[in-house]
């Protein structure tokens, strides 16, 4: 089932963990509102506090807790995004700049992870297209390359040799126009954390995980297909498609279900489906690829 930004989520779910502490007759309700929205869709969020304590951001190291524990100390203000590249207006954009005039709303996602676990994830965000179109796409642009920050003194992941930074993904022009495709910079209807890319990070929900790059802050077209880190570190095991396909294993594990974080020691796997579940949507943009050869 596709979800969707509409109001399968109710308000109260947003409610600032602030908010949580003002009474139990709040906490009461937010109750209802949660079995409302399990029963009326299939994928619930998880709470904010799986999605903010269970991260991979190797800049901030490599234990899940690792990015909760130590991303607090990144400086996000002042942030500016580079957009250069095969774009008519390259510049160095301030993020008020990016943010300017974007129509934000609650994209509510599933998140599925190469290494088999998932989440649903209420982001705000908006269509990378927007920005795209903004600036101008020339013709001649077939690909999109996005960066991280790379600052070692506040990011001790960059410290290590773990992985060749900065942390770099990109996708093809089509795939980044998508209207599925956003940046985000918020969710559960507050700014970002910091340990889930703030202030700004990329979200293509068909995709694992990986390459939705956190924390960017250089966008630019290209004609060639742009280099990516976990492609150059193992090209084997990570293509530059990762498109979600139960199909197609993992050198080293299956592919074929996945653990939804929060639902239980005992709870059993689910099913992982195609394009993550959003193949209405987006397999078009692959008729007649062959998906085991481009992973
Ligand atoms: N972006 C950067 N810069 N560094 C990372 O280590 N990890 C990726 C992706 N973006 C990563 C990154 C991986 S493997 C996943 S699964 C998602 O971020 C996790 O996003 P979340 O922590 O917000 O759930």
């Amino acid at each position: 089932m596709r979800l969707t930004w509409s109001d399968v989520t109710p308000k109260a779910l947003f409610m600032s963990r602030r908010q949580w502490m003002t009474g139990a007759a709040s906490i009461a309700a937010l109750a209802a509102a949660s079995r409302a929205a399990q029963a009326a869709v299939e994928d619930v969020p998880n709470s904010f506090e799986d999605i903010t304590r269970y991260n991979n951001f190797y800049e901030f190291g490599y234990d899940k807790e690792d990015p909760y524990r130590n991303a607090g100390q990144l400086t996000i203000d002042p942030w500016a995004v580079v957009i250069d590249g095969l774009v008519e207006q390259p510049g160095t954009y301030d993020l008020a700049d990016v943010l300017a005039g974007q129509p934000t709303e609650e994209r509510i996602y599933r998140l599925r992870c190469v290494e088999g676990w998932s989440m649903v994830i209420p982001w705000l965000g908006f269509e990378l297209g927007h920005l795209l179109r903004r600036v101008g796409v020339q013709p001649a642009a077939k690909f999109v390359a996005f960066e991280t920050l790379l600052r070692p003194a506040e990011m001790p992941g960059q410290r290590t040799g773990l992985l060749d930074w900065p942390y770099r993904e990109g996708l093809r022009i089509d795939e980044a126009m998508h209207p599925l495709t956003i940046l985000a910079s918020g969710l559960y209807g507050e700014e970002l954390p910091r340990q889930n890319g703030a202030p700004l990070r990329l979200v293509v929900p068909w995709k694992y995980g990986f390459k939705s790059i956190k924390s960017i802050v250089r966008i630019t077209l290209t004609e060639e297909m742009p280099p990516t880190t976990w492609n150059m570190m193992q090209p084997r095991e990570y293509g530059f498609y990762a498109n979600v396909n139960p199909k197609v294993d993992h050198p080293r594990w299956s592919q074929a279900s996945e653990r939804r974080i929060g639902a239980g020691f005992f709870a059993p796997r689910i099913p992982t489906q195609m394009f993550n579940g959003y193949a209405e949507e987006v397999a078009d943009l692959y008729a007649g690829m062959d998906l085991r050869v481009n992973y």
